[in-house]
């Protein structure tokens, strides 16, 4: 077997620090034999800006290109408050996402149950929470032109932003929700705005018309963004899957995350579309929590997430799904065991940093693969 090409991009803040975890995880699966990877490295966010004066090289993004996956950890953080713009660190994932044309994130919201506890909402409501946001990623006002601001002759700004939508573009992922939702509990929600957007209203009209087109054994509903925040604290357990645009779907994955006990839980997946030819798609996993430049270079990240991003990684590119549910399992298992970091952490837990989780999970990993 050809090794995989796997593309690291620890970016800013505690970036480095939980993907320092994930390198263990790959060095040992690559030792074991279990996975041949090769590992290339490269810079992303505010670190590529101050080495090349931009957010993401050119370079970076060919190497993007070519590998199975790309692995990325967080970019931003106060120090690069005062760059360009257009050179800020949110660029570099942005032009990723676009280059590379991955339309579809996946962001699951799991809530282990010896995380209920941590939940901001109480344990009967998100005890054993499983689901999975389905997020337009290249579209919508992120990307839509004009995106500006003017002067205008009365000495005032005028600032716009531009929500747009093709009809390809939302029936591509409302079929990347109804796939998943066959494979899981068989049911989707659509949110939009169409009370008050027209590319709701659109949103609206092609799901249900793709959802016409063979996907009639999946259950669709359809529920106005706003209201889906609200169902989100108040019963998440009636969701499977949500799939939505890609700025509701930044708001709301953020909710789904709180549910589950800490932001730091979270993995992703953004994916493109299927080669036909080879069969593969372009890929980049990260996870859901930001920098956090506060915590950043103390050693007490939680790591999880990005361990998370990994799992997904060997579900959805390196064709390994059994190790990314073993992986998944050494993850609860060191939950259950009341290793916690500093994030999820409660009373009676054993308080342990970045490096000590990393350890935890990688011992429990290889017992279970072992047993
Ligand atoms: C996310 C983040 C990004 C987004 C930022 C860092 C540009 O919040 O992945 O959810 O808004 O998409
Ligand atoms: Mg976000």
């Amino acid at each position: 077997m050809a090794a995989h090409n796997i593309l690291l991009l620890p970016g800013d803040g505690i970036g480095p620090e939980v993907m320092g975890e994930v390198k263990r995880i790959l060095g040992f699966l690559n030792d074991k034999g279990a996975l041949a990877v090769e590992i290339d490295e490269d810079l992303v966010g505010g670190s590529a800006y101050d080495v090349h004066g931009k957010a993401i090289s050119d370079e970076a993004v060919a190497k993007a290109h070519k590998a199975d996956a790309v692995l990325l950890g967080a970019v931003g953080g106060p120090k690069w408050d005062g760059v360009a713009y257009e050179h800020r660190p949110e660029a570099g994932l942005l032009r990723l996402r676009k280059d590379l044309e991955l339309f579809a994130n996946l962001r699951p919201a799991i809530c282990y149950p010896a995380l209920a506890d941590a939940s901001a909402l109480k344990r009967e409501l998100v005890d054993g929470l499983d689901l999975m946001i389905v997020r337009e990623l290249t579209g919508g006002v992120y990307f839509g032109e004009p995106k500006e601001i003017t002067d205008l002759p009365n000495g005032q700004k005028r600032a716009v932003d531009t929500q747009v939508y093709e009809t390809y573009e939302i029936e591509r992922i409302a079929k990347v929700a109804f796939e998943l939702a066959r494979v899981r509990s068989g049911r989707v929600t659509s949110a939009e705005k169409r009370n008050v957007m027209k590319s709701g209203l659109l949103w609206n009209q092609v799901v249900t018309a793709t959802h016409k087109q063979g996907y009639e054994d999946v259950k669709l509903d359809h529920m106005l963004a706003d209201a889906l925040g609200m169902q989100l604290v108040r019963a998440p357990k009636q969701f499977d899957v949500i799939v939505t645009d890609n700025l509701f779907g930044d708001i709301l994955s953020d909710v789904a995350s709180m549910l589950t006990g800490s932001l730091g839980m979270l993995p992703s997946a953004s994916l493109g579309a299927e080669d036909p030819a080879t069969g593969k798609r372009k890929a980049l996993y990260e996870p859901v929590h930001g920098s956090a430049p506060d915590i950043a270079g103390k050693g007490v990240a939680n790591p999880l997430a990005m361990i998370a991003s990994l799992a997904m990684a060997l579900k959805y590119s390196l064709g390994k799904p059994d190790l990314a549910d073993t992986l998944d399992r050494a993850i609860a298992g060191v939950l259950e065991s009341g290793v916690r970091t500093g994030d999820i952490y409660v009373e009676g837990a054993t308080r342990v940093g970045t490096s000590e989780m990393g350890a935890a999970v990688l011992s429990k990993f290889e017992a279970l693969l072992a047993a």
